[in-house]
């Protein structure tokens, strides 16, 4: 992905992370339970939620989650346990439960909200008490139309973890736009080579050929340089008036833009495992689960203006081809990385003041990692 840096965050002497890194399956297990247990992880769109029972089950740091609206309207994430004997209670990774959730082993039924109200055959067990044995639940969170969930027991609130983007982003409408495409992407390669290569644009000319024509590599500049949000933006360049394979614009503006937005794109990674895209006209976000230390599956989904598909000139395939191929060189390069890493000869290699971004993200999930 595209990310031109500036040299202002760039340390000296930062050099990459070591093979271990990539290629050990035991640091791959303390970054389930040190980052991926502990951070809020992106889980979709409010409005993939649309009627009550509409759910999702989602793998999270080795857990099973239902993700659901409940009858209240409130989302909700359950741990796909049940109370009686631990069984799995979902095994369909999304569609629309009815007014309650029923284990498959005993029969004992939950309601949306998680109380359990029926367990068969329990009357004679002493002390037993419905009221007792709720689903286990997980914190669930909204940011800008975006649904979060977190295994921490304690998480600080949502808001405070993303405090830093508070109205950054207001002008692009985000939590009312569409989404209108998705695509998921197998990518063997580790999670993290995917998030730094969405970081720098230091390999554009070399491996986007199209985009650079859109977007050079070397415009704009990083407005977040240290901590969990990095990123900032590139410049359109004209007549271009979007990234598209025809350099058209694809749809209406997202939001009520200055005109300054309006030839500008914008690309910011979210610790641990987003990266959200914002185009004068569409925006995309992506979200990295971690398979394993040298595979990963990417999610790719494409928004516009909620009014945008009824407006002329609407063509959001020329948007999605776009990053389509874009994306695929991406996946492409990174796998190449994950074969080189994984070497017993390679060792850190040093960054370019160009990559100041990935460098600053090393350091964040490096210090997230040390706290555990
Ligand atoms: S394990 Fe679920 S009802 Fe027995
Ligand atoms: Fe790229």
């Amino acid at each position: 992905m595209p990310f031109v840096r500036t040299t202002e965050s760039f340390r000296a002497g930062a050099r990459t992370m070591p093979r271990e890194y990539y290629a050990s399956p035991e640091v791959f297990a303390r970054e389930q339970d040190a980052i991926f247990a502990r951070s809020w992880i992106c889980v979709g769109r409010e409005r993939d939620f649309t009627e009550p029972g509409a759910f999702q089950l989602v793998d999270l740091a080795g857990e099973s989650l239902i993700v659901v609206r409940d009858r209240e309207g409130e989302i909700r994430a359950h741990y796909n346990v049940c109370r009686h004997r631990g069984t799995r209670l979902c095994t369909e990774s999304s569609g629309t439960l009815s007014e309650t959730i029923q284990c498959p082993y005993h029969a004992w039924t939950y309601r949306l909200d998680g109380r359990l109200i029926g367990a068969p055959h329990m009357t004679g067990t002493p002390g037993f008490s419905l009221a007792d044995y709720p689903l286990h639940s997980a914190a669930v969170g909204r940011w800008e139309g975006f649904v979060f969930v977190t295994l921490a027991e304690h998480p600080p609130p949502i808001d405070q973890a993303f405090a830093p983007l508070h109205g950054r982003f207001s002008r692009f409408n985000l939590p009312a736009l569409l989404p209108v495409r998705r695509i998921e992407y197998p990518v063997a390669a580790n999670w993290k080579l995917i998030l730094q290569n969405y970081s720098e644009c230091l390999h554009c000319p070399t491996i986007h050929p199209e985009l650079t024509t859109r977007l050079p590599y070397t415009s704009g500049a990083n407005d977040l340089t240290e901590g969990p949000f990095l990123g900032g933006y590139m410049e359109i360049r004209a007549p271009h008036q979007s990234a598209t394979m025809s350099g058209r614009a694809c749809a209406i503006p997202l939001g009520d833009l200055p005109d300054e937005d309006l030839a500008r794109a914008y690309y910011y990674t979210l610790f641990p495992s987003m990266m959200l895209s914002l185009h004068p006209d569409y925006a995309v976000y992506y979200t990295v689960a971690p398979v394993s230390e040298k595979a990963s599956v990417v999610t790719c989904v494409w928004m516009v203006h909620p009014d945008a598909p009824s407006k002329p000139g609407y063509n959001i395939a020329d948007a999605e081809e776009f990053w389509d191929r874009t994306n695929r060189q991406d996946w492409h390069i990174c796998e190449q990385s994950q074969l080189g890493v994984s070497s017993r000869v390679y060792a850190p290699g040093p960054y370019s003041p160009r990559e100041s971004v990935p460098a600053a993200w090393d350091r964040e999930y490096l210090r997230q990692m040390a706290e555990r």
